[in-house]
Protein backbone atom coordinates (compact mmCIF):
# COMPACT_ATOMS: atom_id res chain seq x y z
CA UNK A 1 0.00 0.00 0.00
CA UNK A 2 1.08 3.24 -0.51
CA UNK A 3 2.94 6.02 2.56
CA UNK A 4 1.57 8.25 4.30
CA UNK A 5 4.51 10.82 3.86
CA UNK A 6 4.54 14.69 5.49
CA UNK A 7 7.19 16.25 3.46
CA UNK A 8 9.18 19.78 4.34
CA UNK A 9 10.38 22.19 1.71
CA UNK A 10 12.35 24.64 3.66
CA UNK A 11 12.55 26.99 0.54
CA UNK A 12 15.24 29.82 0.90
CA UNK A 13 15.21 29.91 4.90
CA UNK A 14 17.68 28.99 7.57
CA UNK A 15 21.68 29.40 7.60
CA UNK A 16 22.78 26.44 8.17
CA UNK A 17 23.53 26.82 11.43
CA UNK A 18 19.92 27.50 11.69
CA UNK A 19 19.17 24.34 9.69
CA UNK A 20 21.45 21.97 11.69
CA UNK A 21 19.54 23.12 14.56
CA UNK A 22 16.07 22.88 13.20
CA UNK A 23 16.95 19.16 12.14
CA UNK A 24 18.25 18.23 15.14
CA UNK A 25 15.35 19.06 17.02
CA UNK A 26 13.05 18.05 14.85
CA UNK A 27 14.94 14.78 15.05
CA UNK A 28 14.80 14.55 18.59
CA UNK A 29 11.03 15.56 18.83
CA UNK A 30 10.33 12.84 16.71
CA UNK A 31 12.16 10.15 18.02
CA UNK A 32 10.81 11.15 21.68
CA UNK A 33 7.44 10.66 19.83
CA UNK A 34 7.46 8.15 16.39
CA UNK A 35 5.86 9.67 13.27
CA UNK A 36 2.87 7.11 12.08
CA UNK A 37 3.84 8.50 8.71
CA UNK A 38 7.56 8.65 6.75
CA UNK A 39 8.69 12.01 7.55
CA UNK A 40 10.86 13.93 5.15
CA UNK A 41 12.48 17.33 4.88
CA UNK A 42 14.01 18.76 1.76
CA UNK A 43 16.64 21.86 2.54
CA UNK A 44 18.88 23.99 0.43
CA UNK A 45 22.04 22.38 -1.02
CA UNK A 46 24.71 23.37 1.27
CA UNK A 47 22.77 22.30 4.21
CA UNK A 48 22.24 18.59 2.72
CA UNK A 49 25.63 17.04 3.85
CA UNK A 50 25.24 18.54 7.39
CA UNK A 51 21.76 17.43 7.70
CA UNK A 52 21.63 13.95 6.44
CA UNK A 53 24.39 12.86 8.93
CA UNK A 54 22.39 15.14 12.24
CA UNK A 55 19.16 13.12 12.08
CA UNK A 56 18.04 9.29 12.17
CA UNK A 57 17.89 8.06 8.69
CA UNK A 58 14.92 5.58 10.03
CA UNK A 59 12.64 8.24 11.26
CA UNK A 60 13.83 11.38 9.24
CA UNK A 61 14.17 11.13 5.25
CA UNK A 62 16.31 14.09 3.81
CA UNK A 63 15.70 15.50 0.39
CA UNK A 64 17.11 18.51 -1.91
CA UNK A 65 14.70 20.99 -3.26
CA UNK A 66 16.15 21.41 -7.34
CA UNK A 67 18.95 19.93 -8.52
CA UNK A 68 20.15 20.04 -12.45
CA UNK A 69 19.04 19.58 -15.82
CA UNK A 70 22.57 18.22 -16.65
CA UNK A 71 25.15 15.26 -15.82
CA UNK A 72 27.80 16.95 -14.84
CA UNK A 73 30.29 19.55 -16.15
CA UNK A 74 30.00 23.13 -17.34
CA UNK A 75 27.41 24.67 -15.29
CA UNK A 76 28.41 26.85 -13.27
CA UNK A 77 26.39 27.67 -10.10
CA UNK A 78 24.18 24.08 -10.68
CA UNK A 79 24.21 21.22 -8.57
CA UNK A 80 23.68 17.62 -9.83
CA UNK A 81 21.76 14.65 -9.04
CA UNK A 82 24.57 12.82 -8.59
CA UNK A 83 26.21 15.52 -6.34
CA UNK A 84 22.92 15.61 -4.39
CA UNK A 85 22.41 11.79 -3.99
CA UNK A 86 26.72 11.54 -2.95
CA UNK A 87 25.56 13.49 0.25
CA UNK A 88 23.43 10.61 1.61
CA UNK A 89 20.18 12.88 0.50
CA UNK A 90 17.15 10.41 -1.02
CA UNK A 91 14.26 12.74 -2.22
CA UNK A 92 14.50 15.81 -4.46
CA UNK A 93 11.35 18.19 -5.23
CA UNK A 94 10.86 18.89 -8.71
CA UNK A 95 8.27 20.98 -10.66
CA UNK A 96 7.73 23.16 -7.68
CA UNK A 97 5.79 25.90 -8.93
CA UNK A 98 8.40 28.44 -7.52
CA UNK A 99 10.76 26.81 -10.07
CA UNK A 100 8.40 26.69 -12.82
CA UNK A 101 7.37 30.74 -12.58
CA UNK A 102 10.62 32.51 -11.53
CA UNK A 103 13.49 29.67 -13.07
CA UNK A 104 10.82 29.38 -16.16
CA UNK A 105 11.61 25.34 -15.48
CA UNK A 106 9.59 23.90 -18.51
CA UNK A 107 8.09 20.71 -18.41
CA UNK A 108 10.68 19.57 -20.96
CA UNK A 109 13.87 20.38 -18.51
CA UNK A 110 11.67 19.27 -15.45
CA UNK A 111 11.81 15.39 -17.55
CA UNK A 112 15.42 15.41 -17.71
CA UNK A 113 15.51 16.88 -13.85
CA UNK A 114 13.30 13.38 -13.17
CA UNK A 115 15.43 11.15 -15.20
CA UNK A 116 18.38 12.27 -13.54
CA UNK A 117 16.88 11.66 -10.55
CA UNK A 118 15.95 8.64 -11.16
CA UNK A 119 18.79 7.19 -12.87
CA UNK A 120 20.91 8.48 -9.07
CA UNK A 121 18.48 6.73 -7.09
CA UNK A 122 16.93 9.78 -5.57
CA UNK A 123 13.09 9.55 -5.04
CA UNK A 124 11.44 12.71 -7.20
CA UNK A 125 8.68 14.57 -5.24
CA UNK A 126 7.12 16.25 -8.38
CA UNK A 127 4.92 18.93 -7.72
CA UNK A 128 1.63 20.02 -9.80
CA UNK A 129 -0.97 22.56 -9.48
CA UNK A 130 -2.74 25.30 -11.21
CA UNK A 131 -2.92 29.23 -10.46
CA UNK A 132 -5.81 31.32 -9.70
CA UNK A 133 -6.85 32.41 -13.05
CA UNK A 134 -6.96 28.62 -13.81
CA UNK A 135 -8.92 27.16 -10.92
CA UNK A 136 -11.42 30.11 -11.81
CA UNK A 137 -12.08 29.02 -15.22
CA UNK A 138 -12.02 25.43 -14.16
CA UNK A 139 -9.56 24.35 -16.10
CA UNK A 140 -7.54 23.09 -12.72
CA UNK A 141 -7.46 19.59 -14.35
CA UNK A 142 -6.43 19.92 -17.88
CA UNK A 143 -3.23 22.10 -15.91
CA UNK A 144 -2.52 18.96 -13.86
CA UNK A 145 -2.94 16.37 -16.96
CA UNK A 146 -0.42 18.85 -19.06
CA UNK A 147 2.34 19.03 -16.39
CA UNK A 148 2.34 14.93 -15.59
CA UNK A 149 1.87 14.24 -19.72
CA UNK A 150 5.09 16.54 -20.23
CA UNK A 151 7.62 15.52 -17.61
CA UNK A 152 6.30 12.18 -16.59
CA UNK A 153 4.65 9.94 -19.33
CA UNK A 154 7.91 9.37 -20.93
CA UNK A 155 8.38 7.13 -18.19
CA UNK A 156 7.87 3.06 -17.69
CA UNK A 157 5.58 2.55 -14.99
CA UNK A 158 8.53 0.77 -13.05
CA UNK A 159 10.28 4.09 -13.31
CA UNK A 160 7.07 6.07 -12.15
CA UNK A 161 6.53 3.97 -9.36
CA UNK A 162 9.43 5.59 -7.66
CA UNK A 163 8.12 9.17 -7.66
CA UNK A 164 5.74 10.49 -5.23
CA UNK A 165 3.38 13.62 -6.34
CA UNK A 166 2.48 16.87 -4.83
CA UNK A 167 -0.63 18.93 -5.81
CA UNK A 168 0.28 22.34 -5.33
CA UNK A 169 -2.44 24.93 -6.33
CA UNK A 170 -0.60 27.61 -6.44
CA UNK A 171 -3.07 30.12 -5.16
CA UNK A 172 -2.93 28.43 -1.70
CA UNK A 173 0.91 28.64 -1.83
CA UNK A 174 2.01 30.40 1.16
CA UNK A 175 -1.00 32.93 1.05
CA UNK A 176 -3.09 30.64 4.04
CA UNK A 177 -5.40 29.75 1.75
CA UNK A 178 -6.34 26.25 1.61
CA UNK A 179 -8.08 24.13 -0.58
CA UNK A 180 -11.20 22.68 0.82
CA UNK A 181 -10.85 19.19 1.82
CA UNK A 182 -13.15 18.12 -1.04
CA UNK A 183 -11.31 20.36 -3.35
CA UNK A 184 -8.37 18.33 -2.86
CA UNK A 185 -10.02 15.24 -2.66
CA UNK A 186 -11.75 15.69 -5.99
CA UNK A 187 -8.60 16.76 -7.53
CA UNK A 188 -6.55 13.82 -6.00
CA UNK A 189 -9.00 11.24 -7.37
CA UNK A 190 -9.08 12.87 -10.66
CA UNK A 191 -4.67 12.60 -10.64
CA UNK A 192 -5.14 9.07 -9.54
CA UNK A 193 -6.99 8.25 -12.38
CA UNK A 194 -4.71 9.98 -14.56
CA UNK A 195 -1.94 7.63 -13.13
CA UNK A 196 -4.50 4.53 -13.35
CA UNK A 197 -5.07 5.10 -17.19
CA UNK A 198 -1.33 5.74 -18.36
CA UNK A 199 0.56 3.47 -15.51
CA UNK A 200 -2.23 1.05 -14.48
CA UNK A 201 -4.50 0.60 -11.28
CA UNK A 202 -1.48 -1.10 -9.02
CA UNK A 203 0.73 1.92 -9.95
CA UNK A 204 -1.82 4.25 -9.09
CA UNK A 205 -3.18 2.33 -5.80
CA UNK A 206 0.45 2.77 -4.92
CA UNK A 207 1.32 6.28 -5.71
CA UNK A 208 1.71 9.14 -2.88
CA UNK A 209 -0.18 12.11 -3.46
CA UNK A 210 0.49 14.88 -1.29
CA UNK A 211 -1.02 17.92 -0.25
CA UNK A 212 0.49 21.37 -0.29
CA UNK A 213 -0.63 24.78 0.22
CA UNK A 214 -0.97 26.89 3.45
CA UNK A 215 -0.81 23.98 5.14
CA UNK A 216 -0.88 23.94 8.95
CA UNK A 217 -1.68 21.36 12.28
CA UNK A 218 -5.01 23.10 12.36
CA UNK A 219 -6.26 21.72 8.94
CA UNK A 220 -4.25 18.74 8.02
CA UNK A 221 -6.32 16.70 9.89
CA UNK A 222 -9.46 16.91 8.10
CA UNK A 223 -7.28 17.31 4.30
CA UNK A 224 -5.69 13.93 5.03
CA UNK A 225 -8.05 12.44 5.90
CA UNK A 226 -9.32 12.01 2.76
CA UNK A 227 -9.03 9.05 1.08
CA UNK A 228 -6.98 10.19 -2.14
CA UNK A 229 -4.58 12.81 0.09
CA UNK A 230 -1.64 10.58 1.38
CA UNK A 231 0.08 13.47 3.34
CA UNK A 232 1.26 16.76 2.60
CA UNK A 233 3.99 19.05 1.30
CA UNK A 234 4.69 22.15 3.62
CA UNK A 235 6.38 25.15 3.60
CA UNK A 236 6.37 27.65 5.88
CA UNK A 237 4.95 25.43 8.68
CA UNK A 238 7.86 23.12 8.16
CA UNK A 239 9.97 25.98 9.73
CA UNK A 240 9.16 25.36 13.60
CA UNK A 241 9.46 21.91 14.89
CA UNK A 242 5.84 22.69 16.49
CA UNK A 243 4.01 23.19 13.98
CA UNK A 244 6.19 21.09 11.77
CA UNK A 245 5.26 17.82 14.76
CA UNK A 246 1.64 19.04 14.82
CA UNK A 247 1.28 18.68 11.13
CA UNK A 248 2.63 15.10 11.66
CA UNK A 249 0.43 14.58 14.59
CA UNK A 250 -2.35 14.52 11.93
CA UNK A 251 -1.41 10.76 11.24
CA UNK A 252 -2.10 9.35 15.06
P1 LIG B 1 3.25 26.87 2.31
O1 LIG B 1 3.02 25.66 3.21
O2 LIG B 1 4.14 27.89 2.94
O3 LIG B 1 2.00 27.41 1.75
O4 LIG B 1 4.12 26.32 1.06
C1 LIG B 1 3.69 25.17 0.40
C2 LIG B 1 4.76 24.76 -0.53
O5 LIG B 1 5.03 25.44 -1.51
C3 LIG B 1 5.51 23.53 -0.23
O6 LIG B 1 6.29 23.14 -1.31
Amino acid sequence: MRKNIVAGNWKMNKNLQEGIALAKDLNAALTADKPNCDVIICTPFIHLASVVPAVDAAIIGVGAENCADKVSGAYTGEVSAEMVASTGAKYVILGHSERRAYYHETPEILKEKVQLALANGLTPIFCIGEVLEERQQGVQNKVVYDQLAGSLFDLTAEEFSKIVLAYEPVWAIGTGLTATPEQAEEIHAYIRSVIAEKFGAEVAENTSILYGGSCKPSNAKELFANPNVDGGLIGGAALKVEDFKGIIDAFK
